[in-house]
């Protein structure tokens, strides 16, 4: 069996060294391995839930995917899509939310940071928390349990959700799959060995700790700038260095060989000087980065190229999120009326439907009690029950019939008309199952 992975990047912002060397490198290089098939997608409504300027929320999803295509994201082995592409999606969203107990949402890290933030300044405890806020692990079940992911890889800070995810599944199972598996439970897959990258301070590379250095913004010139205040000690050229001590030298093992690192190690330690250490980065970062620019560059003047790869991702994407979705919607009860046998005793009879099904009325006699019988489609009676004090008795055998078959004959309340067999009313029933 394919392992199916699958991770969403929510876009706000622009990709970072840290996000590239983190995130997008290992999940490009996991898409290559034989064996997995790799759901990747531009989170755009879980963006929504945190900004609210229509122009940012256009110019990053932009950006992001041209960054992930730049980096050799390979679309005719991965499905990449935007998830707003998407219909089946907050469809899945809602059937997910009648399910999920709000108790489950209130314990989410990200609303109880919100809540405890509030606490502690005064404010009302719910200041400033929408409701995308509060559902947004739901949202994000929808994502993964849509397209029956095995692995997710993401950070630390979303294992919780993953678990809800799982949470959430299970339970839809259990009301939903009559034993069937409706929806497969999700891990979450943590790369250890994928180190975060330190930013120019030294910290994780993060915005919030406004310490990044760009991937593609700017261009070459933003680049040097950036690995220009890389923050370094003040020994001078000539004086040994202690490679350990310095995050430099973990930037550059991010994208060197092992062999340049042992180099470079050994240069520190015999007086290499920061400047021209730096440099040495430099040019092992443009190595990897700058064939990439020129790809992103290009993309970037043409973003319609763009969209015709995101709408081929959504089309794939949607061959697997719709028949999943009939499904659900089959399982939870939204079903077509034309698909419903009648048991109505005021239905009106079937008329040469294209099944032939057989047809149970079910009705009250003057005696009190409750009956059904079955004809053929041509209105020939196959069956007839004996009397019942309960409407809910006889309901239950019609449904058994159907379901079950002539494996309900046994014990069934109830006599073939004059003429018929077994056999015959086996072979009536049989449509239903059609
Ligand atoms: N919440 C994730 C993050 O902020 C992004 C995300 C949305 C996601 N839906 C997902 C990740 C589904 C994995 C699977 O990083």
């Amino acid at each position: 069996m394919t392992l199916r992975v699958l991770t969403g990047i929510t876009t706000t912002g622009t990709p970072h060294l840290g996000n590239y060397a983190g995130a997008i490198r290992p999940a490009i290089a996991a898409s290559r391995q034989p064996g997995a098939e790799s759901f990747f997608f531009l989170a755009d409504y879980h963006a929504l839930i945190k900004c609210d300027d229509p122009a940012r929320i256009q110019r990053s999803r932009l950006e992001i995917a041209a960054t992930w295509l730049a980096a050799g994201l390979d679309t005719t082995r991965v499905t990449f899509y935007r998830q707003s592409d998407i219909p089946e999606i907050p469809e899945l969203n809602w059937l997910l939310t009648c399910v999920t107990g709000k108790g489950l949402m209130n314990r989410a890290h990200a609303y109880k940071a919100a809540t405890d933030a509030n606490e502690a300044t005064g404010e009302e405890t719910d200041a400033g928390v929408t409701m995308g806020l509060f559902c947004y692990p739901v949202l994000m079940a929808a994502d993964i349990l849509m397209f029956k992911a095995h692995k997710v890889p993401v950070g630390r800070d979303q294992i919780q959700h993953i678990e809800m995810a799982r949470d959430i599944a299970q339970r839809f199972n259990h009301l939903f799959g009559q034993g069937r598996e409706l929806f497969v439970l999700p891990e979450a897959a943590i790369e250890d060995s994928v180190a975060t990258l330190p930013g120019l301070d030294g910290r994780k590379m993060s915005k919030s700790y406004d310490n990044t250095i760009p991937l593609f913004e700017g261009g070459a010139r933003a680049l040097k700038a950036a690995v220009a205040r890389i923050v370094t000690d003040s020994r001078l050229p000539g004086e040994p260095k202690d490679p350990d001590a310095s995050h430099l030298v973990t930037l550059f093992d991010a994208f060197a060989t092992p062999a340049e690192g042992e180099a470079f190690r050994a240069d520190l330690r015999g007086g290499l000087g920061w400047g021209e250490a730096k440099q040495r980065f430099l040019e092992v970062l443009e190595r990897d980065i700058a064939p990439m620019r020129e790809r992103y560059d290009a993309l970037m003047r043409k973003p319609e190229a763009i969209e015709d790869i995101l709408q081929e991702g959504a089309r794939k994407a949607r061959a697997t999120a719709a028949p999943l979705l009939a499904q659900l919607r089959e399982a939870v009860g939204l079903r077509r009326f034309d698909a419903i046998a009648v048991t109505a005793g005021t239905a009106p009879a079937a008329t040469g439907s294209a099944t032939q099904a057989p047809v149970f009325k079910q009705y009250r006699e003057a005696d009190g009690q409750f009956y059904f019988k079955l004809s053929s489609a041509d209105g020939r009676l196959l069956l007839q029950s004996e009397g019942f004090a309960q409407g809910r008795e006889a309901g239950q055998w019609v449904a058994r019939l159907k379901n079950e078959g002539a494996a309900a004959f046994a014990g069934l309340p109830a006599r073939f008309a004059d003429g018929v067999s077994a056999e015959d009313v086996a072979a009536e029933l049989a449509r239903f199952a059609q």
